[in-house]
């Protein structure tokens, strides 16, 4: 059975970009992979956290997970910091990277934005995402859009220590993209990602918005002065995205969304859309609060992490035999 891996920060509320990016996949991949997912704590503090609410955004991504369909007993879930191999790996990689490949990734530019008191932690960040997927000798990385270029080091990473020992020591992992939503936009500015940093509330969907919440991020959602529901990204970027949006929800094509929609306004466009978001979300918000008050969530993340754990060790074990160090 293939191995797939993917990850995702503990930094806030979980927003639609995330799931129908990634989350979404992580359910549909678990009937015929072997699936680990990670709530990646390490990740978050190259940006400085409230320690307090940092520890509760990591049972939050860790219940969501559950909450969205993700089955303990099939795949498994467990904390980065947890399983200490990453950060040993991560120094690794490091190691085999370059200064010029790193300084040449476009959220690092974004996050530091050349400023020289930027944490180093930004700027070794992919180094650390391709320890967490090459430590389990994972084949497939269901992830969003911006993490391509991420994706692409990993596997250049990967190469470059097969051809220097001339042998496997890396399984070499592929990116898997999603055609609707791999990429969805803010809702009050439809040209940049919809981000869990912005902060206009209502340029995003949380997982956990209530219905009342969810219907008026769409109802104000950035349009133009058209009155035509069509797919046009470069001229209608914010009823694209809408469209975009709905497809995912609801499995229909753009084209057939542009049909049902020939003739109407927005108006209708809209509160259709909010109806679909709302009943999709609705059982997930519920199901998180029931998992996050029981004990079902520290029983998987225990047996998660020594799960995890077990796969760690047998590629550390490898990689550090290769590199010649230890004994
Ligand atoms: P992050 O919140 O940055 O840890 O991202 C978690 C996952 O969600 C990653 O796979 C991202 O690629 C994906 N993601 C984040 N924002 C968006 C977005 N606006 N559209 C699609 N996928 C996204
Ligand atoms: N960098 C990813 C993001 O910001 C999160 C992440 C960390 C990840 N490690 C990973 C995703 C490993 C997939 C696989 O979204």
């Amino acid at each position: 059975m293939k191995r797939v891996f993917s990850g995702v920060q503990p930094t806030g509320d979980l927003h639609l970009g995330n799931y129908l990016g990634a989350l979404r996949q992580f359910v549909e991949l678990q009937e015929d992979h072997e699936c680990v997912y990670c709530v990646v704590d390490l990740h978050s503090i190259t940006l400085p956290q409230d320690p307090k609410e940092l520890r509760q955004h990591i049972y939050d991504v860790a219940a969501l997970y559950m909450a969205i369909g993700v089955d303990a007993k099939k795949s498994t879930i467990f904390i980065q910091s947890e399983v200490k191999e990453h950060a040993e790996l991560s120094w690794i990689l490091t190691c085999s990277s370059y200064t010029g490949e790193l300084s040449r990734m476009t959220q690092f530019k974004d996050k530091s934005k050349g400023n020289e008191s930027s944490p180093a932690g930004i700027f070794c960040y992919p180094t650390l995402m391709a320890a967490d997927i090459l430590l389990y000798d994972t084949d497939v990385v269901p992830v969003g859009n911006d993490q391509r270029q991420h994706i692409e080091l990993t596997r250049d990473l990967a190469i470059r220590v097969n051809n220097r020992f001339d042998k496997k020591v890396f399984v070499v992992p592929e990116g898997r993209y999603l055609k609707e939503g791999a990429r969805v936009m803010s809702l009050d500015n439809p040209t940049s990602k919809m981000s869990k940093s912005a902060e206009n509330q209502f340029s995003k969907i949380g997982l956990l918005d209530d219905d009342n919440k969810i219907k008026k991020s769409i109802m104000r959602a950035t349009t133009d002065s058209e009155a035509n529901v069509r797919f046009d990204i470069e001229n209608k970027p914010g009823v694209s995205n809408l469209i975009s949006i709905y497809s995912a929800f609801s499995g229909k094509s753009a084209s057939e969304i542009e049909s049902m929609y020939e003739g109407k306004g927005y108006g209708d466009f809209k509160k259709d859309l909010a109806e679909v978001a709302i009943e999709s979300i609705r059982p997930i918000r519920e199901r998180f609060y029931e998992i996050r008050k029981s004990d079902m969530l520290t029983k998987a993340l225990d047996e998660g992490a020594e799960k995890a754990r077990a796969i760690a060790e047998i590629t550390m074990k490898r990689v550090k035999e290769q590199f010649g160090i230890g004994r």
